[in-house]
């Protein structure tokens, strides 16, 4: 590896990631402030560090990908990597990374605790004996769903829809899914069953969604898809926002079209859509799926390996775009 390579990262992250790092002789730039980086910045990044870690809420695009003179790899902290254009960075010869695997069970875990939470009104609960308004056990009060036995539609079978699924069988759920690729061997294994979509929204009690964000998921869910689900259903989202058509979504609520709605990703994060504020059968969370110190720490590290990798030559082991290798050291094609 060149002496003194320049990795920059755009916030500042667990400290495996810089710890790595330095151990490994490179000069580290964290960003000081607690502020995502202006556009500038990033191009300025682009322009004179050899590697970037950077945020999904980072836009890494062309125009930033032009500005790189140097630039080897862009390692995102997160798995999803909707935030950077692949295809340009691919033409210039640089690496794309994510973090999968190391955030699988904070981000199933979080969709469990939605669920339970929407399903239980744990939210409504705690809400109610803050404000003082817990005068006694009422044999009619905050009555939810039960989930054991229930059907659980997983969108978008992949790590985390599995590991999703696999918790499910602890409640004894019938557990359909949709994959574009079709069947999954592992989900096949815990008995799920691999069905369209619209087979997936008629019956499902409890709909938990894990694809990633494509031209083609996007507004996957809008007012049609809410039109085939059960009035008792109850929509999760872990993945990204804009798979679901929010102002939909808080129409169905308010009309009790569906029963109730658990978000931890927003259409125009960090905006949330004013008419989801104002119901109480919906749980809002600030995307923290992957918000735990186990998973945070090994993603960090999971990060800096993948910067290591690029910097000595190898293709990083979470690599996003392999064939980028095609054109290292060749004048990108514009
Ligand atoms: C979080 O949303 C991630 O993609 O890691
Ligand atoms: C990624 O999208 C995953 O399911 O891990």
């Amino acid at each position: 590896m060149q002496p003194l390579a320049k990795v920059a990262i755009t916030r500042k992250i667990h400290s495996a990631a810089e710890e790595l790092l330095r151990s490994a002789q490179c000069e580290v730039w964290v960003n000081p402030e607690a502020r995502p980086l202006q556009r500038e910045e990033l191009c300025a990044i682009a322009r004179d560090y050899d590697a970037m870690i950077c945020l999904l809420s980072d836009r890494i695009d062309e125009e930033i990908f032009s500005a790189a003179k140097r630039l080897r790899i862009v390692a995102n902290y997160a798995v999803g990597f909707d935030n950077i254009d692949i295809p340009a960075a691919t033409r210039r010869g640089i690496a794309v990374a994510n973090t999968p695997d190391v955030l699988t069970n904070a981000t199933a875990e979080l969709a469990w605790a939605l669920l339970l939470s929407v399903a239980r009104r744990v939210v409504e609960g705690d809400r109610l004996v803050r404000a003082g308004e817990f005068h006694g056990w009422d044999p009619l009060m905050l009555l939810g769903y039960e989930v054991a036995g229930k059907t659980l539609g997983i969108i978008g079978a992949g790590r985390i829809g599995t590991a999703m699924a696999r918790r499910a069988r602890g409640f004894d759920m019938r557990i359909l899914y949709t994959r574009p690729s079709g069947p999954r061997r592992e989900m096949d294994e815990l008995g799920a069953q691999h069905v369209e979509l619209e087979t997936l929204l008629c019956e499902s009690d409890f709909i938990s969604i894990h694809t990633p964000l494509t031209p083609a998921t996007r507004h996957m869910i809008g007012r049609p898809q809410f039109e085939l689900m059960k009035p008792t259903a109850i929509l999760i989202n872990t993945g990204r926002g804009p798979v679901v058509d929010e102002a939909a979504l808080a129409d169905a609520l308010a009309n009790r079209r569906i029963a109730g709605a658990g978000l931890d990703v927003y259409e125009y994060e960090p905006k949330v859509e004013p008419a989801l504020l104002a119901l109480d059968n919906v749980v809002l969370l600030p995307h923290i799926g992957s918000a735990t110190f186990e998973a945070r720490a090994a993603m960090a590290r999971l990060a800096a390996e993948n910067v290591l990798d690029a910097l000595r030559g190898k293709v990083p082991r979470t690599c996003l775009n392999p064939e980028y290798q095609q054109y290292c050291g060749v004048p990108p094609r514009d």
